[in-house]
């Protein structure tokens, strides 16, 4: 293959995804050439930053780099950085910036390829900032064409100036290409893109697009593949799983999907990410309490618990649909574990108005929370609000919440303490010597003394002395 030619090439297929298999090749001719120069492999480095689905498309990003040629690296060693950013608050924001910045001496040494992806790139103001005032960037793309990575990467090794490639609409998404996956024995899967909601405090809908699920045949077949190369967990992936499959053809409930995923040989556990209240539907609660294989646990994102904020934020329940809804949720699964999101500081929050989210979460006492403070995103209903909250008082509301929800998630460890339950081995321990960390079905980390043979697999361990975030434990 001429490399000048490759965009202008007689067979250059015009269908996904043979043609980002071209391109794949394409990649792998130039960085061969570059191998051959240096007389050694090129090295990548990816840093992902936000949820669930960013890491798994960089799973995907890593999995085309690899067929090209590139090898996994430290930043320090990387002849390709690559950033799959996050825009849910501004502070996902100024950490990606604050990278670039840091990179801007090290390029002019190591002439690196810096490669910007993801979330913030569907953001008109991000993309002008960083072509202004970060120039050695040298491709830039968003959210709805991560798929076509292969052929953005070469055009950008052609070129001199930073390549922006950025689509306003979703299109159909393009799967079966390479997937290199952090942990060999588990993975997220994708059921669904995109969201729908438009909570008013929210950029996701903006960055991410519509909400399209994927068909259920190609969900188990995926599925299926993962469990013949070794997977034994899967994480099921959506902004709101409970309204999966609403807009296919043949509308189907996420209830449903989850059964089907249950009955897939050698797959032993399921978990899935994230339940939204309004849509949480009794055959799902049916379905949990009745599974082997679903982890007895629920993301369940309160936001606040005062019903006025929640009115304000969109959100669609009240604080007492949602302690309702707790309530049936314990009576038909006791033992299920329930984390939740909570935003503090909400335009118009009142110091009445937090009381209600603390009240809330003392009646639910939830066995973990992730506390934000709510941070202004353009575009956003919320953000054009004249009555924001001043940063001190959100932030000592903050200090208020996060003591608490740690008080009480710390109590609920305890309580298991000295009890027998089953980890997935994840890997060797980094600080303790001769111990590995495992995941329970709850989501709760335990570290025990055992090898690398361990990671994996399930085991029985013992929980022997709780630390809070973890547990210490032994095998049994
Ligand atoms: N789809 C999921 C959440 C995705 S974003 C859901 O609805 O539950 C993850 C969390 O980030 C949200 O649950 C919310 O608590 C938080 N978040 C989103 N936008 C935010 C903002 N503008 N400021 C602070 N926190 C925010
Ligand atoms: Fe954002 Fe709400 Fe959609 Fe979650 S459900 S991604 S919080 S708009
Ligand atoms: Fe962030 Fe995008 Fe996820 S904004 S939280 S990475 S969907």
């Amino acid at each position: 293959m001429k490399m000048e030619d490759v965009f202008a090439a007689r067979d250059l297929p015009q269908t996904e995804p043979a043609r980002q298999y071209y391109f794949i090749d394409a990649a792998k001719t130039i960085v061969g050439e570059k191998e051959r120069q240096l007389g050694r492999k090129l090295n990548y480095c990816i840093h992902t930053f936000g949820c669930q689905m960013n890491a798994r498309d960089s799973e995907k990003l890593a999995g085309i780099l690899r067929q090209a040629g590139y090898v996994q690296s430290t930043e320090k060693e990387a002849d390709l950085i690559l950033f799959n950013t996050c825009t849910v608050r501004e502070n996902a924001n100024n950490k990606v910036y604050g990278r670039l910045g840091a990179l801007s001496h090290y390029k002019k040494q190591n002439d690196a390829m810096v490669i910007l992806c993801g979330c913030m790139m569907q953001e008109k103001h991000v993309v002008e900032t960083i072509l202004e005032k970060y120039p050695f960037v040298d491709l830039i793309f968003g959210t709805h064409n991560i798929y076509k990575f292969a052929e953005l990467l070469v055009r950008a090794m052609q070129s001199e100036q930073t390549v922006v490639d950025i689509r306003e609409d979703e299109g159909e998404p393009v799967e079966d290409l390479p997937v290199s996956r952090k942990y060999p024995f588990k993975s997220g899967v994708n059921i669904m893109y995109g969201c729908n909601n438009f909570c008013s405090y929210c950029i996701v809908p903006y960055v991410r697009g519509r909400e399209r699920s994927r068909k259920p045949e190609d969900i188990l077949q995926e599925i299926r593949r993962l469990t013949e190369d070794g997977v034994v967990e899967v994480m099921l992936l959506g902004q709101n799983v409970n309204s999966y499959g609403k807009t296919l053809e043949e509308p189907m409930s996420f209830a449903r999907l989850l059964e089907q995923v249950e009955q897939i040989p050698h797959l032993e556990r399921i978990r899935f990410m994230t339940s939204h209240p309004k849509d949480l539907s009794d055959e799902l609660i049916d379905v949990l309490s009745r599974s082997k294989k679903i982890c007895p646990h629920l993301h369940l994102p309160l936001q606040s618990g005062s019903s006025a904020v929640l009115k304000a934020m969109n959100r669609r329940y009240t604080k007492e649909e949602y302690l309702r809804l707790v309530d049936k949720i314990r009576t038909k699964i006791p033992d299920i574990a329930l984390t939740t999101d909570i935003i503090v500081g909400f335009p118009g929050e009142t110091e009445e108005d937090f009381m209600e989210t603390m009240d809330v979460v003392e009646r639910v006492r939830f066995d973990g929370a992730f506390t934000f403070l709510y941070s202004k995103r353009t575009g956003t209903p919320a953000a054009a609000r004249q009555d924001q909250v001043p940063e001190d008082v959100a932030k000592e509301r903050f200090d208020r919440l996060l003591a608490l929800v740690q008080k009480i998630s710390g109590e609920k460890a305890a309580q298991a303490e000295g009890s027998v339950a089953t980890a997935l081995v994840e890997e060797i321990n980094a600080q303790e010597e001769g111990y590995v960390t495992g995941r329970l079905d709850n989501n709760a980390i335990v570290h025990f003394p055992g090898g690398a043979s361990l990671i994996g697999t399930l085991v029985k361990v013992r929980l022997k002395e709780c630390k809070g975030f973890y547990y210490m434990g032994e095998q049994v």
